[in-house]
């Protein structure tokens, strides 16, 4: 296993995380749902493979996955890195149960930290922005968080690049404990952030944790042209597709990694999940399974290298269209 700094901070961490959504025996939204034996099975063969970092939230399955990846752990929980996220809606009826604000942060680190059997959390980070708080109240309490050691690390996860470098600019000023990490849908089907969001990380010196690495499992090639999606798969479950991209396209991009994975006699998922391992402003990459077998190709990922010259292929046949000011700034990059 290769590990990589998060962003700037001197934490290691695998450059292939287990992301714990699917940690849940009666399922969350269009994750599916998993045993807890097959939990501790990927669990234990992640850490056997090296693998020293596990992310979830607190609003996945409403705790359960916090829950489950502590269970699954044991002992072994203060060995490895946790990351978890605050800022989901955890009670319906609770209009302080939701959002970045002073109490929603204490409240929620305290339940994290019972379901997780810890005293501290790793890297805590916040989930999306949110409008209805001021950001000096967030990034405050955040710092509080560190400085009482309930918190090591803190993370963003889904801002834009102003959101982010706003924040960063605050906490410099107030020399409040700095954001490491930008958790983000990063993939060869969504690509959106290498506008903004990565420029904006590079600089500011925050590692890219993407997540969805696979698009839900898109990329892995189990969905074929013309043919019904599996059973018991994720986009056969998803009543509303998520993540953003064009299914033409989308198929066009996996038979050319089908074409690759023949080449290295490997899977169309172990090329992805390469391509984004060749990128430097990565520190890990988030992967989602709901068994061993799928845990096991995922893994296998790191056995090997992809050649240059095929992860320029793939830059170029999946490149976004730059926006404005982007191709401008291109164009003159130069002069
Ligand atoms: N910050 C955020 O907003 C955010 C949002 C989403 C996710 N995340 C994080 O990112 C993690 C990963 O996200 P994700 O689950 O969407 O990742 P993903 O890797 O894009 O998709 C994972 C799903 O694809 C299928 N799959 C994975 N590997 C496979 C293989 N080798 N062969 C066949 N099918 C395979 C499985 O689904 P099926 O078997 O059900 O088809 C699996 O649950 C999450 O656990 C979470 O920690 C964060």
């Amino acid at each position: 296993m290769e590990y990589r700094n998060l962003g700037k901070s001197g934490l290691k961490v695998s450059v292939i995380s287990v992301g714990a959504m699917t940690f849940t025996e009666k399922g969350w939204r269009s994750s599916g749902s998993m045993s807890f034996s097959e939990i501790q099975k990927v669990v234990d063969y992640a850490i056997d493979r090296g693998v020293n970092f596990f992310d979830t939230a607190d609003i996945y399955a409403f705790g359960e996955s916090e829950t489950l990846l502590a269970k699954a752990l044991g002992k072994r929980i203060n060995n490895v890195i946790i990351a978890t996220k605050v800022r989901g809606v955890m009670d319906e009826n609770d209009p302080n149960c939701r959002g970045l604000s002073r109490h929603h942060i204490f409240n929620s680190v305290d339940k994290s930290l019972k379901r997780l059997n810890r005293d501290y959390i790793d890297l805590y980070q916040v989930h999306w922005w949110d409008n209805q708080t001021p950001i000096e109240e967030t990034l405050e309490a955040l710092n509080d968080l560190v400085r009482i050691g309930k918190v090591r690390y803190i993370g963003i996860s889904d801002f834009s690049a102003w959101q982010i470098t706003k924040s960063v600019m605050i906490q410099e000023c107030k020399n409040w404990s700095r954001f490491v990490s930008a958790q983000m849908y990063y993939s060869l089907l969504g690509r959106d952030i290498e506008n903004e969001v990565v420029p904006a990380c590079e600089d500011l010196g925050l590692g890219i944790l993407p997540w969805s690495p696979l698009a839900g499992g898109f990329l892995t090639g189990k969905y074929k042209r013309k043919e019904d999606f599996p059973e018991d798969s994720r986009y056969k479950r998803m009543e509303r597709h998520f993540l953003r991209f064009d299914f033409d396209f989308a198929f066009k991009v996996v038979e050319e990694l089908e074409k690759i994975a023949k080449k290295y006699n490997t899977t169309p998922s172990q090329v992805a999940l390469n391509w984004l391992r060749a990128k430097k402003f990565v520190s890990s990459i988030i992967i989602g399974v709901r068994n061993i077998k799928q845990l096991e190709d995922n893994l296998n990922s790191v056995n090997w290298t992809l050649e240059k010259e095929d992860v320029e292929y793939l830059d170029k046949l999946t490149a976004p269209e730059r926006p404005y000011p982007q191709w401008f700034l291109d164009m003159f990059a130069d002069l």
